[in-house]
């Protein structure tokens, strides 16, 4: 069933996001993408969500990889970083060429610029959910990197004017009034 013949779809939108990139690598290449669905799930041990369009190309590494890092990004953050990251696909480009990164322990890349802090994550178990697949990560590592405020969901979209990216698993269509 549509979401719009449940509830009026704006409720949705009170739900709270950050802005993360998600970066992986396979055999020779790294590729990352945008997300904002990601969320920690446990503690002991320390445990993170990330749900992920199957037509993406970091979806398809991060299944044969079985690794992953999470950037979280801060307000410094622009448009044109966003851009590229979350709405081009690495089967056209490669996103980390003039990016200026560190590769971490699992030998995935971490974003040095605009990222609050890093989480560096082994694959324990994926979910299929439809259109995404929820991949939880063991975390292994993480450090801070910069200092600045984490970009929220919310701030992308008032202050960055960010717009609503379609493989989201949050992405709404708009209709007609
Ligand atoms: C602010 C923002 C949030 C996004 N959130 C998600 C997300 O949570 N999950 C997802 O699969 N795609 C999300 N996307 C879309 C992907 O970043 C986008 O489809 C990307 O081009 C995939 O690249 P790839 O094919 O190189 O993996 C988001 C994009 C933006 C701009």
């Amino acid at each position: 069933m549509k979401s719009e013949e449940i509830m009026d779809e704006k409720v949705l939108y009170t739900l709270n996001y950050g802005v993360y990139l998600i970066s992986t690598k396979f055999q020779d290449k790294i590729n990352g993408q945008i997300a904002n669905v990601v969320f920690q799930v446990t503690s002991e041990p320390p445990k993170i969500a990330i749900c992920l369009n199957k037509k993406n190309l970091t979806h398809l590494m991060i299944l044969n990889s079985g690794i992953f890092n999470v950037s979280i990004l801060g307000r410094s953050c622009n448009m044109k970083f966003i851009g590229k990251f979350g709405f081009k696909s690495g089967r056209d480009i490669n996103k980390f060429e003039d990016v200026n990164y560190i590769i971490g322990k699992n030998g995935a890349p971490i974003v040095k610029d605009f990222s609050v802090a890093y989480l560096e994550c082994e694959v324990e178990k994926m979910l299929d959910v439809g259109t995404h697949s929820l991949f939880i990560g063991k975390v292994t590592e993480g450090n801070f990197l910069n200092e600045d405020t984490p970009l929220t969901y919310s701030y992308y979209h008032s202050e960055l004017k960010g717009k609503e990216p379609e493989n989201a698993p949050t992405f709404v269509k708009k209709r007609k009034e």
